[in-house]
């Protein structure tokens, strides 16, 4: 299913330069062969190409220095809010450790010298099998939140998964994306009518895709924001998407009628302190219109208490799962799968994909790692749709395992999300950039051209 046919693949953004090249005879005047330079070299010329000029990269090339910058140049709640994890962060040391597992097992002499990174997703042809995963609430990190990202993406020519906890409306991500690929991820809010509108509106924007995440029907335990009674949300961070909704606006509406017939003032519950007052102001300034109407209008505030109250339906099961098909025509992958029986029944409801994940670690303290739960998913799935994974991916050689284990694609969290923090939108492009050049790499040095090749054979487990 993957990359089937390289003639047909389709780079659009120069990560990999194609040029012809024909061997010629072995003469002692004929010039060297071509060098065809993929991804990863293009990436090494670049950055070295720079050094020699006294600049380095923007972002550092690998995760833990990546990290270690992004630690010092966030602020304490934005960082609280993408590094943290479920309780201990057990989940997120799993996730790590799953890869460590695997071992890469190179192979030597076998013409390396073209590789082929595409992978044909949705009828889509991307230039490597990597996506920019949904991540809420970005803004903590970066003014420019989502429309970065959404530039960085469309720079790199991979899909973007829309997050449902947005800070700029997935209509404005579009307009910023020209034609480059684009996904939707939807949280199951408790009214179907907010449903039915997000599906509507990715469909409008061009979506290729609808990920519907499963694991976030309540907020994981997590002590990092909560140690700091730290709640985005609650600060109006993160709900663009609602507030341009005009199913979600008629709901606020409805809501504030209601209290004001039932002759209550809607703001006379929060007592007037310093740190009220700033919640307001951070509500106000991000809700739409103008800040000084949006002070006094009771709007902005029923919008968050909405939000609070409806973003996700914990009593979620299969069957609505099963009316998917009915309210989309858009190809549905499920994200937050970890059993292979989710798998199986995943698949008897015909969803087109399965993202194997667990949040990054976010939802669930001690469970498994989710490259673990991809080996007993693999099989089940057995091409009978699309398999993806995220959550603990750092490097090329991530990719490249979780290829190897069955994975089409992986996506990415949050290593784009510390290049933001670091370098904007061209930080988030380049750690994407960088692990993509560096699975290019690791295919061709381990003694592979293609993704179609790789298999459990390309590892060993330790
Ligand atoms: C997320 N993730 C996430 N997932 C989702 O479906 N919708 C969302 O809004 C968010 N928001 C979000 C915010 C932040 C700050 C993080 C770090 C993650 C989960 C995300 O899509 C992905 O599953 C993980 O980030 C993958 O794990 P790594 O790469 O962060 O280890």
């Amino acid at each position: 299913m993957r990359g089937d046919d390289p003639s047909r693949s389709g780079n659009t953004v120069g990560l990999v330069a194609r040029s012809a090249t024909t061997r010629l005879p072995a003469d002692a005047m004929s010039p060297p062969e071509p060098i065809i330079p993929g991804p990863g070299r293009i990436r090494q010329n670049e950055i070295y190409g720079a050094g020699v000029q006294g600049h380095t990269p923007a972002v550092p090339t690998d995760f833990l220095t990546l990290e270690r910058r992004a630690r010092r140049r966030a602020r304490r709640l934005g960082w609280a809010y993408a590094a943290g994890g479920a309780g201990e962060g057990a989940t997120m040391r799993a996730n790590r450790e799953a890869f460590d597992r695997w071992k890469i097992v190179p192979r030597m002499l076998r013409d390396v010298s073209r590789r082929d990174l595409t992978v044909e997703l949705f009828g889509r042809t991307l230039p490597a099998p990597v996506l920019f995963g949904p991540v809420g609430a970005a803004e903590l990190l970066h003014p420019e939140a989502d429309i970065a990202i959404a530039r960085a993406a469309a720079a790199v020519g991979v899909p973007y998964v829309f997050t449902s906890q947005a800070c700029a409306s997935m209509e404005a991500c579009a307009a910023a994306m020209g034609d480059a690929p684009r996904w939707f991820q939807l949280y199951w809010s408790t009214d179907d009518g907010v449903v039915d509108s997000f599906l509507a509106r990715a469909q409008a924007v061009g979506s290729e895709a609808v990920v519907v995440t499963l694991d976030t029907t309540m907020l994981g335990w997590r002590p990092m924001d909560l140690n700091l009674g730290s709640l985005p949300f609650a600060r109006g961070q993160g709900i663009a998407q609602y507030t341009a909704d005009s199913r979600f606006m008629e709901i606020v509406r409805e809501r504030i009628a209601a209290v004001a017939d039932a002759g209550a003032d809607p703001a006379a519950e929060v007592k007037p302190s310093l740190a009220a007052l700033r919640t307001l102001y951070s509500i106000s300034r991000r809700f739409p219109g103008g800040l000084l109407g949006n002070l006094r209008s009771p709007e902005p505030r029923a919008a968050v208490q909405t939000f609070l109250e409806i973003y996700s339906r914990p009593s979620l099961t299969w069957d609505d799962i099963e009316t998917l098909r009915g309210r989309t025509k858009l190809p549905i992958l499920l994200k937050g799968i970890q059993h292979p029986d989710d798998a199986r029944r995943a698949l008897d409801a015909g969803v087109d994909g399965i993202v194997v994940s667990n949040h990054g670690g976010r939802q669930v303290d001690g469970a498994i790692g989710s490259l673990d739960a991809l080996v007993e998913i693999a099989p089940v799935v057995a091409g009978r749709c699309r398999l993806l994974l995220d959550s603990g991916v750092r490097t090329g050689s991530d990719v490249f395992k979780a290829l190897a284990l069955g994975a089409d694609a992986v996506l990415i969290g949050r290593p784009y999300l510390y290049g933001l923090a670091l370098a904007g939108e061209a930080g988030a492009r380049d750690v994407v950039r960088n692990i993509i050049a560096e699975f290019d790499l690791t295919l061709g040095l381990s003694g592979w051209t293609s993704l179609s090749e790789l298999t459990p054979e390309a590892l060993r487990r330790l």
